[in-house]
């Protein structure tokens, strides 16, 4: 049996997949703000720096698979801080893990990023970069920025839509270009991401909780299946993703939307 590290093990798809790889026998060392095994801030530089200590010790540094889900959404008022845990909590914390998945043999590494970063049309080129470039800071400061310079009615609605499109794309961008580079690719370590679309958990249901209050057929972005996913859509291929036989594909972006990417962007291979 296999030791697996998940974040967001708290809540929503993170739970759902630490849940469903428990259930097949492994070992899973869950981070996340409560709840977990390991409480850690991924937002800070400290916070990953402690979580990434905490799994190797548990690991023993070799681990053989990474679910990096811990993440927030657009309605989060501060715009630098969706970046920092989104992009850089992701990033930061696999990079430090990448030595302890190399050691497996079989490494293992998905990342969850969103719909949002195709179907969002306001992705900040510039932003995208400084995350690329490994420059937080800054990118906090643009995140910021942009947010101020939005129409005062969208910021009311969804204050932070442009850094979390803008977070997401950078980081399946980063995926594609992290996995194929030797110290990966040559590693055994495989890297894929996942892009869910819509999908009931608190982070989508928000202040209610309710699912009852959300339509399919009246949502913002197409649903061509009708229905909205569960975290369950989502750990199902994360544990593909971290099985061992799931050895020829790195760098792949996989949609888990029902549908809704290919009703945007027919034609988008
Ligand atoms: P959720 O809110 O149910 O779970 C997210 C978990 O991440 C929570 O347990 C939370 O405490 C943890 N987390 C947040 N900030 C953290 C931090 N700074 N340090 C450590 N842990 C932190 O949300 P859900 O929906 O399960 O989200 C999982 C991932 O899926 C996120 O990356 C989110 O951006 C992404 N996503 C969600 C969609 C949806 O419709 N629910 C759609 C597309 C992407």
């Amino acid at each position: 049996m296999a030791t697996f590290a998940v974040t967001g093990s708290a809540s929503g798809m993170g739970a759902a997949s630490a849940a469903t790889l428990s259930a097949a026998g492994h070992t899973v060392i869950g981070v996340d703000l409560r709840d977990a095994d390991i409480l850690a801030d991924l937002g800070t530089a400290e916070g990953r720096e402690r979580a990434a200590e905490e799994i190797l010790a548990r690991c023993g540094g070799t681990l053989d698979g990474v679910a990096a889900i811990a993440g927030v959404g657009p309605n989060l008022p501060d715009a630098a801080a969706v970046m920092s845990i989104n992009y850089f909590g992701t990033v930061r914390l696999l990079e430090r893990l990448r030595p302890a998945l190399a050691a497996s043999g079989a490494g293992r590494a998905v990342v969850i990023g969103s719909n949002a970063a195709s179907t969002v049309p306001i992705i900040d080129d510039d932003l995208v970069e400084l995350a690329l470039a490994g420059k937080e800071q800054a990118a906090r400061e643009r995140a910021r920025a942009a947010a101020e310079a939005m129409p005062a009615e969208v910021r009311a609605m969804v204050p932070s839509i442009s850094a979390y499109a803008s977070s997401k794309f950078a980081l399946i961008r980063w995926v594609r270009r992290t996995a194929v580079t030797p110290a990966w690719a040559r590693q055994g370590v495989l890297l894929n991401g996942i892009a869910p679309g819509a999908v009931l958990t608190p982070l989508m249901l928000g202040a209610t909780g309710d699912a009852a209050d959300y339509d399919p057929d009246g949502f913002p972005t197409p649903m061509p299946l009708g229905v909205f996913g569960r975290p369950e859509d989502i750990a199902f291929w994360v544990q593909q993703f971290l099985r061992p036989e799931a050895r020829f594909t790195t760098g792949a972006i996989l949609y888990v939307d029902g549908g809704t990417d290919a009703a945007m962007r027919p034609d988008a291979q």
